[in-house]
């Protein structure tokens, strides 16, 4: 069954238009190949997020430990009063990566008669469904997809209803390193236009022991997570490892201000894949993943280089996340 025989005639119909940029299939073994020759080993952790992938990050989101995600949807239920006064009457709201849909409705349920809603994400699957879900629950709103890699910018239509209130939740700006976080906030900058906005969810640097127990959790999701890509390289590119010698550490890296995960090789060995060898020393990694930490000054520093100023910055009661109200700047972007 294809994708979209999978949605319902109700979803479909409750999407007004969807854009298909028709995002490549990224090339997993490329992308590999040159992680394992170069010097140290790398995996970029867009590679985590295969259909299991996203399951085991689910899983994670759940666990006591991460607190990102349910401190991030408690937050923005608290301040969904003054978002709404921020925002102001008729926005239209784009969604960067339509991840949870517990976030998308409390911004929606907190705005006055929300005018459009843009999700944009890489996988067309999950984006109709998502998208689909959201227009039945909100008929009065106009409700679009954009299938596309937004990390490479993008053109939305010119004609938009209302202001432009970009939405990019759940700190996925601290997967990026700081540079293509800026690169990043300054595209979003020239797409919502001068009077134009972004809220903005951002992990806080906080307490070592804290950061380090979120990426640790006790159940092991976070390990399955990491050593799912091992399992992709066996089931996708017939890769010849063995599980048992890696191991998943992730650990804060206070100079860099972020998290770091590696997969860790717990003894000299030789790995194949695609046809070619790849020796490890023992205690040799593969680093796959960053998640920066930002703290408020910080945050707001990095907005500012990308033509935002920040409005309005809310933390929980115990300083672990922030959500942040950026407005355009005048005269900066595009
Ligand atoms: C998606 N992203 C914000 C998560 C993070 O916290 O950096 C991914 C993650 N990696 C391990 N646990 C969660």
């Amino acid at each position: 069954m294809s994708p979209d025989a999978a949605q319902s005639d109700s979803e479909m119909k409750a999407i007004k238009r969807i854009l298909d940029f028709e995002p490549k299939a990224e090339d997993f073994a490329g992308a590999v190949i040159a992680g394992l020759s170069s010097d140290p080993k790398s995996i970029p952790p867009k590679f985590f997020y295969d259909q299991r992938g996203s399951d085991i990050f689910n899983r994670i989101c759940e666990t006591e430990e991460y607190y990102v995600t349910r401190t991030e949807v408690a937050l923005l239920a608290e301040i969904g009063p003054e978002v709404g006064q921020l925002a102001g009457a008729g926005v239209s709201v784009i969604e960067y990566g339509c991840g949870s849909s517990d976030k998308i409705r409390a911004l929606l349920d907190a705005l006055s008669s929300p005018a459009e809603y843009w999700a944009i994400d890489i996988s067309r699957a999950h984006l109709l469904q998502s998208a689909g879900e959201i227009g039945l629950d909100y008929p009065d709103l106009s409700v679009n997809a954009v299938c596309a890699d937004f990390t490479g910018g993008l053109e939305l239509p010119e004609e938009m209803a209302g202001r432009r209130l970009a939405f990019f939740p759940g700190s996925t700006i601290g997967n990026q390193t700081p540079g293509e976080a800026e690169a990043f906030l300054t595209g979003v900058r020239g797409m919502v236009g001068d009077a134009g906005a972004l809220l903005i969810g951002v992990d806080l640097i906080k307490d070592t022991d804290r950061l380090n127990r979120a990426y640790n959790d006790a159940a092991g999701h976070t390990a399955d997570f990491n050593i799912n890509l091992l399992c992709r390289m066996q089931v996708e590119l017939g890769a010849e490892l063995d599980l048992d010698g890696f191991r998943h550490r992730a650990f804060f890296n206070a100079e860099k201000s972020r998290i770091e995960m590696h997969l860790l090789s717990s003894r000299a060995q030789t790995i194949r894949v695609a046809g070619r060898e790849f020796k490890f020393a023992e205690g040799e990694t593969i680093h796959t993943e960053n998640s920066y930490k930002y703290d408020i000054p910080g945050f707001a520093g990095l907005a500012g280089r990308a033509g935002f100023d920040v409005t309005k910055s809310w933390t929980d009661a115990e300083q672990l996340f922030a959500i942040h109200f950026l407005d355009a700047a005048p005269g900066a972007g595009g």
